[in-house]
Formats: structure tokens, sequence, C-alpha cells
């Protein structure tokens, strides 16, 4: 199959349909009741039903995993199977998995261990990084006293060009620190090449990345790029929120970092965590192979897992096509007059499917409470907020209204939005 089909490649309607019922409230506000899209998939996505419902069952039970009764081993066997459904998502061999309450966490802990630890004078992050990964590595580089360099972004594609990263790095840089994708443009940085030209200059340097963003869109393979350190959060990924997730590989998991005296030097889990999350985190993963399953035949775990993203990939590229060019009802955003794309990178193979707008006659904020009142929810990216401030700056924007469906909507819920859209652009 064609995955890098530049206009992607629908669902069947069957199985558009098929998805929306394994998902919670794709399209009625559950507090409302009334119609809605959700387009802010990137500040939390829909939830998987098999995920949360086997997370509140598991929540309900009050046995500790690391107990000799019954139910308590039928609960580590839970983990235990959670522990390799992330290997699956990830590809990794070795290394630690390491989970806390959120993916900022996982990402601090990581850049702690290894600027604290690791000799050089000085490390390298992008202007586009989640403020998880950018102050972390603000707060340690200032801890340490070493350097902080930090890689332009290009305003042209939304991303950051592998070129201004890799002249940043030298043979005294100790961390490399770099996003899979733009929580803000939805640009995919070009993970394989930064790695490899990295290395090139610094055969054993340390890398982590940030993937909460682009796990739920697309392929993470560990064997083909490997890096030190990566997270991402279950609540982006169509799982419960409370869970952040890592891998940490051989060399870091035994770098110093905060552990139980009792635990062995690669382990960082800290306290029990709930069984449930590890459980949900498998019922993800099942979720994507059964996608996988409608298009391959393997018996091969992470096979169908990669066909089942690749496929959501597709479908989400062309939902992204349709909503920049039109259906045969409507045009779409780069045709309609009175509202921009921004960032507009052509090539939609180099984007996750997030589109930052706006309107020439509304504010972010105008528009996005009229998305409201029209039955959509987007999210407005403002220059005055620290969460955006910095990133949008370098991008060359003063704010934008980020819309971002998932692969479980459909063309007709992209007509809707495209039509809602039209009506605003003449308010
Ligand atoms: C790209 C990116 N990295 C990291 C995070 C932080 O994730 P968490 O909320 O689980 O700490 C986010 C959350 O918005 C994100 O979009």
């Amino acid at each position: 199959m064609q995955h890098k089909s530049a206009q992607g490649e629908f669902f069947s309607d069957a199985l558009t349909k098929a998805i929306k019922e394994k998902f919670y409230h794709v399209d009625i506000d559950p507090i409302s009741h009334k119609k809605r899209l959700f387009f802010d998939n990137s500040g939390g996505s829909f939830r998987l039903k098999a995920a949360n419902d086997i997370f509140t069952k598991l929540d309900q039970l009050p046995d500790c995993p690391e107990h000799g009764n019954k139910t308590a081993k039928w609960l580590m066997e839970i983990q235990e199977e959670g522990y390799q459904s992330i290997e699956t998502i990830l590809n990794s061999k070795g290394g630690s998995i390491v989970t806390s309450l959120t993916a900022s966490m996982v990402m601090f802990d990581m850049v702690r261990a290894v600027v604290e630890h690791i000799p050089g004078g000085n490390v390298v992050t992008t202007m586009l990084e989640h403020p998880s990964a950018y102050d972390a590595m603000v707060a340690y580089a200032e801890k340490t006293g070493k350097e902080l360099r930090i890689a332009k972004t290009n305003p042209l594609t939304g991303g950051v060009d592998v070129a201004e990263i890799i002249k940043l790095i030298d043979e005294d840089t100790c961390l490399l620190n770099f996003m899979y994708a733009s929580n803000i443009s939805g640009a995919l940085l070009d993970a394989a090449k930064i790695v490899e030209a990295a290395r090139k200059i610094k055969p054993d340097l340390y890398i982590v990345a940030d993937a909460v963003q682009h796990a739920p869109h697309g392929i993470i393979d560990l064997q083909k790029v490997p890096v030190d350190g990566i997270n991402f959060a279950p609540y982006k990924f169509f799982g419960p929120r409370g869970f952040g997730i890592g891998y940490v590989s051989e060399r870091l998991s035994k770098l110093a970092h905060h552990k139980l005296i009792a635990k062995s030097q690669d382990f960082w889990q800290l306290g029990s965590p709930a069984p449930g999350h590890f459980a949900a985190i498998t019922e993800v993963v099942k979720y994507v192979c059964w996608i996988g399953e409608q298009y391959i035949k393997s018996t091969n775990r992470r096979m169908l897992f990669v066909e089942g993203m690749n496929r959501i990939k597709l479908h989400e590229r062309a939902l992204m096509h349709a909503m920049l060019e039109g259906t045969s009802t409507i045009e779409g955003i780069r045709q309609m007059a009175g509202v921009h794309a921004y960032l507009d990178h052509k090539d939609l193979t180099q984007k996750d499917f997030i589109l930052p707008i706006g309107f020439d006659h509304l504010g972010y904020k105008e528009a996005v409470k009229m998305y409201e009142e029209a039955g959509v929810i987007t999210y407005e990216r403002l220059i005055s907020s620290p969460y955006s401030a910095r990133m949008l700056e370098s991008l060359g924007l003063k704010g934008s209204i980020r819309v971002s469906p998932m692969h479980c909507h459909s063309l007709a819920d992209i007509a809707t939005f495209l039509k809602i859209t039209k009506a605003l652009c003449k308010k």
C-alpha cells in the first residue's frame, strides 16, 4: 500500500462507522446533550470505550498487584501485558519503561538524569518545544552551568529544519532534546535524519524526544530511530488521563535518578501505578491492531499495530486534504475568502492533522467562541499565553485557532466544519 500517498486515503464508510462506535462522545456533548464536532483532540483525545471501561473496572479493585492473592496476581499479569503493549507502540527492546502522572514529569526526569550526570558544556533543543521539554532544558542547563542552544523554527513549514538543529551540535554537546511533531503547527520534524546526523557529529550523543503530539498519529520505531528517551501521554492517545509514559535506553536507565533503594539501578517506577492504566494502554494497542487487521493478515502484533497506525495517518491526511482543498459540496480553507490556513506546508506527508487557522475579521478568541456556538470545539493559541508565546513568536504568528480533529471523524464532519467556517467568514 501507498503509505506515502500525498492526499491520504479514507477508511471505508463501514469502517468509519465502526470506528466511531468504539469511542465515547464523538458526535454529542455528554453534558449539554447537543450535537458537536470536537476538534480539540490535541488537548485530549476522544476516549476509546474499551480503554476507559477496563480502567474503571480495574480501579474498583482494592488488590495490590505486588501481593500474593489470586486477584493481585491477575492484576500483575495485566500490568506486565501493559509493559509489552508500550513496547509494541515504541518497538523498544531492552531499556526501561517509565510511568508517571504526566508525560511532562517523565520528560523532566529524563532531562535531569542526563544533564546532571553526562559531561558536556552545552545542551541543544528547539524553539518549538512544549514547555515540558523546553523548561526542563532551561532548568537543568542553568543548574549545571551548561550553555543552552536553541534551534530556530521554519515559519514556512511550521517545523524545525534538520540543519538548524545539527549546526548547534558539537563534540561538547551533552544532550539533544527535540519533538517528533509540533502541537501548535502539526509539523513533523525529521526524527530519523536528526538522530543520524547528530550522531555523525557525536556518536555517543544522548538524545531525548517528545512524542506526545505524534504518538496518536503515526509510527514510532526505536529500532529505526534510536533515542535514549521518549515520552507520550495516553490521554492524547485514546486512553484515560492521569498517566505519562516514557522509555529510557539501557545507558540512560542506569544514570542516577529518583529511585527506591530496594529497586535495581535501571528501575524508574516510584510507588504503585494504577493497573487500570496498563490495561487501558493494552486496549489502545488492541484497537490499533484491529484497524490493521482490516487491511492485512498477520499474527505479529507490531506489524498489525504499524499497519493500523499507517491507516490512521492516511485517513487523517485525507481529512486534512479535504479541509484544505474542499469537498464536492464546499470549497476548502485554502480557497475560502476571509479565512487562512497558517504555516500551510503543501506537503501533507510532513504534517500531523493539526490546522492553525485565522479569520480576517474575527479575533482568535472570538472565533473560537463563535465556533462553539455553532457546535464546533476548537482552541485558541494566543501570544499572551505562556504555553504558546515562544512558539508563536518564532513562527511569526500573533495567535491561531487550533483545529485538531481525529481519525474517527468523517468527510461529512469536515464538510460540516467548512460550512460553519464559511458562515463565520461572512460575520
Ligand atoms: C507536544 C507535547 N509535549 C508534552 C506535553 C505534556 O503532556 P502532559 O500533559 O501529559 O504532561 C504536551 C501536552 O499538551 C504536548 O502537546
